[in-house]
């Protein structure tokens, strides 16, 4: 037995030694001391000896769980420590080391025009109005004097969520709605989305945007949205920027014009970005048709008014030089960081 002993203590101390972290270690301790462990073990074989053995072996027994107790403690304070000194390397905070930076994001492109054209616009007394662009067939058409069957509703196919609900195909609906709440003088603009049943290609979107303008007051003419269009020109592409007014028709203006402005890369030579011709078509506008203010209970005997509508991508592209419209909805990072 003294010879078991002896090797268990052995043992006992290469495997304290060969622990490498403090479960390993615990493990060591219940193989050796715990209550079904090998001390026990020989501990239990005392009832065979003698009885002036027992107390020599009993003795001896004690001096190993003492020492292996002491070789436990000493491991288990060392693994501690490199434990820790570990865990602090691990978790140490270098601050002197650069921060990380941060990609500051900015505005979409459509959101810089349609931004531009607010302000200038807030700064000649217009306000800012919004409407719906889940819309009633009675705001997007029938107030706008496009009946059923009218012909004017085949270039503004939408999509239809009822018989008399859609997606706005125009922001003009926005139109109706302010005259219907607001007396005159008005004198708002209405930026947002608009949707077409177009297919997708360069110039062609079914989602896209528009800003309507709307001025309603005693004695508004024609000669007051040209200023109005010429000042919007100038503050938007430099003095000198002229504008163009081409006869059109829409049902909801009567007289109504297309609106051109001077190519502001050639300044009205000819060039590639306005194919040669020197000018940029870029809105539809006229005076508000009397029928359309008598449906929303304006008197066109007492108030005229005029208004007009921008394609924003349009814009965007003149401005920015985009060539394909689907570049502003890919959010591609290669391009919108160009902005
Ligand atoms: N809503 C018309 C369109 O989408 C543009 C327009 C607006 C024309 C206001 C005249 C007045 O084509």
């Amino acid at each position: 037995m003294k010879k078991q002993l002896e090797a268990l203590r052995q043992a006992a101390g290469a495997a304290i030694a060969q622990a490498t972290d403090s479960a390993a270690l615990d493990g060591v301790r219940v193989q050796y001391l715990g209550r079904k462990g090998d001390l026990t073990g020989v501990l239990k074989q005392m009832g065979r000896l003698s009885a002036e053995e027992r107390p020599v072996i009993g003795q001896l027994a004690n001096e190993v769980r003492c020492a292996i107790e002491g070789l436990l403690a000493q491991r288990g304070a060392k693994l501690q420590e490199d434990e820790t000194a570990l865990r602090l390397k691990a978790e140490t905070l270098d601050v002197t080391m650069p921060g990380r930076a941060k990609a500051l994001g900015h505005k979409h492109p459509l959101s810089i025009v349609i931004d531009e054209v607010k302000e200038i616009m807030l700064g000649m007394g217009f306000s800012v109005a919004e409407g719906p662009e889940v819309e009633w067939d009675y705001y997007n058409f029938e107030a706008l004097n496009i009946p059923k069957g009218h012909p004017a509703r085949d270039t503004q196919d939408t999509f239809f969520i009822t018989e008399s609900m859609l997606l706005r195909s125009q922001t003009s609906p926005v139109q109706i709605r302010v005259m219907e709440q607001q007396k005159p003088p008005i004198r708002i603009i209405a930026p947002g989305r608009v949707y077409r049943s177009d297919a997708v290609d360069a110039t062609h979107s079914p989602l896209f945007h528009q800003i309507e303008g709307l001025v309603i007051d005693k004695g508004i003419t024609m000669a007051d949205l040209k200023g109005t269009l010429n000042q919007l020109a100038a503050r938007l592409f430099g003095e000198g920027t002229k504008t163009r007014f081409r006869p059109h028709h829409f049902p909801f203006t009567e007289p109504s014009c297309e609106v051109d402005f001077t190519c502001f890369r050639c300044g009205g030579k000819g060039c590639p970005m306005c194919k040669g011709e020197g000018w940029i078509e870029l809105l539809g506008a006229g005076m508000v048709h009397p029928k359309v203010l008598r449906g929303c209970g304006i008197n066109p005997e007492e108030y005229s008014g005029f208004a007009f509508g921008w394609g924003v991508e349009r814009l965007a592209m003149f401005r920015f030089q985009i060539d394909d419209l689907r570049l502003l909805y890919e959010n591609d990072m290669r391009f919108l960081s160009q902005f």
